[in-house]
């Protein structure tokens, strides 16, 4: 019989997340049904939607979350044994999965990873999975600048953020990413080509931005909202978008506060809108094969922090909230350590 460990919500988040707050449970796994197949986590994400679901959550419940998993056994030929598989399963070791997932709301989204080229299956987390085509649609479809644009970015070290500048990058745009560190910000404009970063923590953030974007901001693509995205909409040009992703700087905070927008929206006549990489599960395949086809050509560069061991998700998982991962943070079982 296959033992399966679980994370379970056990207790509220109160902030940032304690230790506690979660418990590992064990559940028996039962023998499979026909349609069935038997998923074993290889990899596991980490993201900042678990935090900024959390008020949702229910006590007593697993935790969200996506995983790249090894199928170990099947009564399901769309899911054969021995292939890897992208599945919202949660975090845990061990799933028994039906196939069955609802493209229109992305609940139970799982399909048997695509030809990667011999690049790890833990990229269908990351830069070929869904922060790859938060970037990839984000850009395409919300932001889509122009030659010549200011595209700032925030949270540009992360996943998503660190996606979205390259992309910008290749449509001859000037890029600015926004940091917590400054050799974060020197790996973005040495290794990924950003033109140039600011480090929000340590630098006068309005009169360093005012410097370095003088020709104002043209787009803006929202990692995380508050005071920090206030500061940039105010130096944005007429007709500026506005992609609005995330807004990490609020999620464990009780009563975030920012400066009001709706000046500079109204006088700068600036397009600000929202969205959900799921909005695009039907052209899911076609982002992933873009990114594919750019790591390939060198145009895209992707770096994982990896956390080793099940038993490590939540120090992995409140690390990448505090900001300590470069690009996408994974947690790797500990069976695949080399
Ligand atoms: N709309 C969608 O469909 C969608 C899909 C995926 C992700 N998202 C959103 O996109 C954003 C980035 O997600 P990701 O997966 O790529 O995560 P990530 O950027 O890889 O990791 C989170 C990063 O946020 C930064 N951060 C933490 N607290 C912050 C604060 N108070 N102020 C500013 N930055 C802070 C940290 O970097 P620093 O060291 O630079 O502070 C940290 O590394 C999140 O807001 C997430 O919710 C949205």
């Amino acid at each position: 019989m296959v033992k399966a460990q679980v994370y379970i919500y056990s207790n509220p988040f109160d902030g940032f997340p304690k230790p506690g707050d979660l418990t590992i449970i064990e559940e028996d796994l039962r023998p499979l049904l026909d349609g069935e197949y038997l998923a074993e986590a290889h990899y596991l994400s980490v993201d900042p939607y678990m935090r900024g679901y959390a008020p949702g959550f229910k006590v007593g419940t697993p935790l969200i979350g996506g995983q790249v998993a090894l199928i170990r056994e099947s009564k399901n030929p769309n899911f054969p044994e021995g292939k890897y598989c992208f599945g919202q399963f949660g975090w845990r070791s061990y799933t028994i999965a039906n196939g069955v997932y609802d493209r229109s709301t992305a609940v139970n989204m799982q399909y048997v990873l695509p030809d990667f080229k011999g690049l790890s299956p833990s990229l269908g987390l990351g830069v070929l999975g869904m922060p790859g085509n938060t970037a990839y649609f984000g850009v395409e479809e919300i932001c889509r600048p122009k030659v010549g644009d200011t595209v700032v970015i925030t949270g540009a070290a992360g996943a998503v953020g660190s996606h979205v500048g390259q992309i910008a990058k290749l449509k001859g745009c000037n890029v600015i990413g926004i940091t917590g560190s400054d050799d974060k910000g020197k790996w973005l404009c040495n290794e990924l080509k950003f033109d140039s970063f600011i480090n929000y923590k340590t630098q006068d953030f309005k009169k360093t931005l005012k410097q370095i974007a003088q020709d104002g901001v043209d787009c803006y693509f929202d990692n995380v909202g508050g005071e920090i995205s206030s500061i940039i909409i105010n130096q944005m040009n007429s007709f500026g978008k506005i992609a609005v992703c995330g807004s990490i700087s609020a999620y464990n905070e009780k009563q975030a506060k920012a400066s009001v927008i709706q000046g500079p929206v109204t006088l700068q006549q600036l397009r600000m809108e929202g969205f959900l990489v799921t909005r695009w599960n039907n052209r899911w395949g076609e982002g992933i094969n873009k990114n594919l086809q750019w790591v390939q050509e060198g145009k895209i560069k992707y770096r994982e922090t990896i956390t080793d061991g099940f038993e490590n998700m939540f120090q992995a998982f409140t690390d990448m909230l505090k900001g300590v991962n470069y690009g996408k943070s994974i947690v790797r079982v500990k069976s695949l350590i080399k």
